[in-house]
């Protein structure tokens, strides 16, 4: 089955479909402590010199054709639309979206720019009812963006990740509360005092 992947706009970043010529940035800017080290153990470390290629190649690109992933890389706006990073939503048990971006471009919110567009994607478009992400409790960047999202912790356990065993916890959102979130109304309008 093939499964079309769309492009997906947003105000600083553009989500592009994932292509093969991704893997040479990739293999430039995801081996890193920093990136990987609360990623699951599954993945190779020290990282191979054709990691990034084989893992789209043998991993992505088959699970992408058999409808059970959507992969994008994360790209600037703009001419020359750099890749800085990758976001994949996945109908995986718990394990519904991944993401890494570029050490040069944390700590901005791009990241929740381009989980909103991937989650929205996966609710709206995809139709699915909940997702269900893990990660590991000292990923604090990672928390914190779940947290923002208003997702909920609803399991606690240890898990294995490439820097070793630790405690876990798997967040969860469902389509009614993510859409809910999203049309909160603004603050209340503070009146300014006359005179
Ligand atoms: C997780 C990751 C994508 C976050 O990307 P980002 O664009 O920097 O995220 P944001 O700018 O939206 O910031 C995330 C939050 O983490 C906070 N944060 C950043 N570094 C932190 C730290 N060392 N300790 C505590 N909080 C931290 C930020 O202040 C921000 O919180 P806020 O919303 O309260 O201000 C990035 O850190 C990354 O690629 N990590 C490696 C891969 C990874 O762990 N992927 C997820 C696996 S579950």
């Amino acid at each position: 089955m093939r499964n079309d992947v769309p492009r997906l706009q947003g105000e600083r970043i553009v989500l592009e479909p994932m292509v093969l010529a991704d893997s040479h940035a990739i293999q430039r800017l995801f081996p890193h402590w920093e990136i990987v080290r609360y990623l699951s153990h599954g993945l190779e470390w020290p990282y191979p010199a054709d990691g990034a290629r084989r893992l789209l190649q043998e991993v992505t690109f088959p699970s992408v054709a058999q409808g059970i992933e959507w992969a994008w890389s994360i790209r600037l706006n703009g001419k020359r639309r750099p890749l800085i990073g990758a976001i994949s939503v996945a109908d995986r048990p718990d394990d519904n979206r991944g993401f890494w971006l570029g050490l040069d471009w944390h700590g901005q919110g791009l990241m929740t720019e381009a989980c909103t567009l991937a989650t929205d994607y996966w609710f709206d478009v995809l139709g699915f009812p909940v997702m269900r992400v893990p990660k590991a409790m000292a990923n604090m960047p990672s928390r914190r963006l779940s947290e923002r999202e208003g997702m909920r912790l609803v399991q606690v356990g240890p898990r294995n990740f490439v820097s070793g065993r630790m405690p876990a916890g798997i967040w969860e959102t469902t389509a009614a509360e993510w859409r809910s979130r999203k049309l909160l109304p603004p603050p209340p309008f503070q009146a300014q005092p006359l005179g």
